[in-house]
């Protein structure tokens, strides 16, 4: 609990930076078009341990927007790169949507 309420903090402070908004709805949208294709709700076809739920990102220690955004920039074994494909602030509303999503056990 104490570690979300400190993961909460970090969101708001990277949110409230001028230009990039942290926007969810983006992060949705980017998400659909970039990362479904393997992660559709959550999941990963690929490789399935290494999945976008809860469970599995604290164990893999991706369970932060530093985390994911540093593998989405410079993909890992057969997880693409991004960088030349997304912006940073894109990648960080994606990030910040996986994490939501997450939270919420991938429900719709
Ligand atoms: C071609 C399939 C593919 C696409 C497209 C893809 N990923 Fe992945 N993703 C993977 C694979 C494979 C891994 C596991 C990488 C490894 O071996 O560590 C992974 C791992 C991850 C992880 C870590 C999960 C964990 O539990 O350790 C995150 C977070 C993630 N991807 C987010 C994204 C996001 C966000 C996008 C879109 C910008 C995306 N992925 C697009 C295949 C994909």
């Amino acid at each position: 609990m104490k570690k979300l309420v400190v993961l909460e903090l970090l969101l708001i402070v990277i949110t409230i930076q001028p230009v990039y908004a942290g926007d969810i709805g983006a992060g949705s949208k980017i998400f659909e078009a970039n990362c479904a294709g393997c992660h559709i709700n959550g999941g990963n076809i690929v490789r399935r341990g290494k999945n976008l739920f809860k469970k599995a990102l604290k164990r893999n220690r991706m369970d932060s927007i530093e985390a994911i955004t540093e593998l989405v920039i410079n993909g890992n074994n057969n997880m693409p790169a991004y960088k030349d494909r997304l912006t940073v602030p894109e990648i960080q509303d994606v990030a910040n949507y996986v994490l939501q999503q997450a939270e919420n056990n991938w429900r719709r």
